[in-house]
Parts: C-alpha cells; sequence; structure tokens
C-alpha cells in the first residue's frame, strides 16, 4: 500500500487516509461540533419570534425568509451534511475504540464525567430527536399540505399553527424537554472536547473554555425549552 502511494507522488490517497484514521476523524468532529454549535445558537435565537404576541406573524415571516434566501439555503445544506457527517464519524470513532478495548473498564477512569463517558449513546439520543424533529415541522414545510396565511397581501405558510399545535400536546413538549436535557449534556463535554482536540490545551485559557461552554450550553438549551413551555403553558391558555 505504501509503495502504491510512493509510485504516485500527487495521489490524493493520504487525504482519504487521514479523515478515515481517528485522528482525522476527531478533527472532522471537533470541527462539524463547533459549527453546530453556531447553528443551534442561531436556530434558538431565530425562534425566539414563537413568544412574541403576534399571532405568529413574526415567526412566519422569519421561516419565510429562512427558507428563501439563497445564501441561507447554502448554509442550511452544509448544516445537514455536517450533521450526518458528524455522526457518522461518531459512530466510526466508537466502534473502533470498542474494538481496541473489548472489555470494559473494571473502575471509571478518573477524571472523566458521566458525559464524557456517554458521548455516543447521548448523540444517539439526539439523533433520534432530530428524525422526529425534522418530520414533525421542517419536512411538513418544506414537502406538506400547508395552511396559509396572508400578511399585507402577501401569502406565507403558516409554520407557527403547526408548532403551536405540536405543542399542545404534553408527551411532545416532554420529548422536546429529555432531548434538550440529553442535548445540553452532549455540548457541555464536546465544546471543552472539541478545542482540547483542536491543540487548545492551556493552564489560563481551558478553564476558561470550559466555563464558556457550560455557559453556552445551558443557555441555549434554556433558550429552546422556554419555547415548547411558553406555547403549552400561555399560548393554549
Ligand atoms: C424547542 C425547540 C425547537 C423548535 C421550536 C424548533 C423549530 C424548528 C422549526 C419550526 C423548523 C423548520 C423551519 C425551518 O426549516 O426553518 C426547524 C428546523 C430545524 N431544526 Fe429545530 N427547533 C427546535 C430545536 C432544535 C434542536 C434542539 C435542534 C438540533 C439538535 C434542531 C435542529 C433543526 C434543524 C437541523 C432544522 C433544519 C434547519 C434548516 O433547514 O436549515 N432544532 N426547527
Amino acid at each position: 500500500m505504501s509503495s502504491e502511494i510512493a509510485t504516485k507522488p500527487y495521489s490524493l490517497s493520504w487525504l482519504g487516509h487521514f479523515f478515515s484514521s481517528s485522528v482525522g476523524r476527531k478533527l472532522i468532529m471537533s470541527l462539524t461540533g463547533l459549527f453546530l454549535c453556531l447553528f443551534l445558537a442561531v436556530h434558538m435565537s431565530g425562534n425566539l419570534q414563537l413568544l412574541k404576541s403576534d399571532g405568529g406573524r413574526a415567526f412566519n415571516e422569519y421561516a419565510y425568509t429562512m427558507t428563501h434566501f439563497a445564501p441561507i439555503k447554502v448554509v442550511s445544506y452544509i448544516t445537514y451534511f455536517f450533521i450526518l457527517l458528524h455522526a457518522f464519524d461518531g459512530v466510526a470513532l466508537a466502534l473502533k475504540n470498542r474494538q481496541a478495548r473489548p472489555v470494559k473498564y473494571a473502575a471509571t477512569p478518573v477524571g472523566s464525567t458521566w458525559a464524557s463517558r456517554n458521548m455516543t449513546l447521548l448523540g444517539v439520543i439526539i439523533f433520534f430527536f432530530l428524525v422526529v424533529h425534522l418530520k414533525g415541522f421542517w419536512f411538513e414545510y418544506k414537502f406538506g399540505a400547508m395552511p396559509t396565511v396572508t400578511y399585507d397581501g402577501k401569502e406565507f405558510k403558516d409554520l407557527y399553527s403547526i408548532v403551536k399545535e405540536a405543542f399542545s400536546q404534553w408527551w411532545y413538549v416532554l420529548l422536546y424537554l429529555i432531548s434538550l436535557v440529553a442535548l445540553a449534556y452532549h455540548l457541555i463535554h464536546g465544546f471543552q472536547s472539541a478545542f482540547q482536540t483542536l491543540g487548545l490545551n492551556h493552564k489560563k485559557y481551558t478553564p476558561i473554555i470550559k466555563a464558556f461552554g457550560w455557559f453556552f450550553s445551558i443557555g441555549v438549551n434554556l433558550g429552546f425549552a422556554i419555547q415548547p413551555l411558553y406555547l403549552f403553558f400561555i399560548q393554549q391558555s
């Protein structure tokens, strides 16, 4: 194999080898993970339009912009791709680790947290949440027979009524809250772990990165959690 590479000086096969190696996969996971953190912060902030008492107008207009503005559409496709890449590499790394260590540690590794030992499980929960979430809102918006509303003579899909209807069911709200707890744990460990993978391991800065990771994870997930709770308790009454 190595002689094959050696006879092809311009071969890109080293790139393929690198990105399927553990180091390469970890690098991809950290970069895609940080991008997805940014997506989550923007998604959560945009969705706060759900809290306006305007019958859903601001949210419907926001959803329209997000799905009709070309640069945002490109970012959306990058997001879908990065979610799949992040999940695929996560599973590949977990399987590799399991093969390398078929017998579980007898004792909990020193310094490890519950979240750090359960990142794959948390990731799988988030993935299943995403399937339900995208089917319920995103798929309906893009491909479903949506109700419409007219503002100033222009027709909009009434995504707000779909979201409000979904969060009128207690079990749907509960499903979201449980998934958001899983996401919070996943982010708390993932955030600082991404910086470590990128080599940013410093006596002074690592505690700051860890603290910011906590602040970010709790903040984003509280921001998300308010939305179903508000629609269930305030808007339905
Ligand atoms: C209460 C919390 C949430 C609400 C109310 C919500 C609402 C929505 C709605 C209405 C859409 C479809 C509209 C659109 O495509 O712009 C959407 C899309 C999406 N949501 Fe959420 N979401 C929530 C939490 C989450 C979480 C926690 C994640 C990730 C773990 C997530 C990931 C996504 C993704 C990837 C899309 C597709 C975005 C795109 O097409 O660019 N959402 N969400």
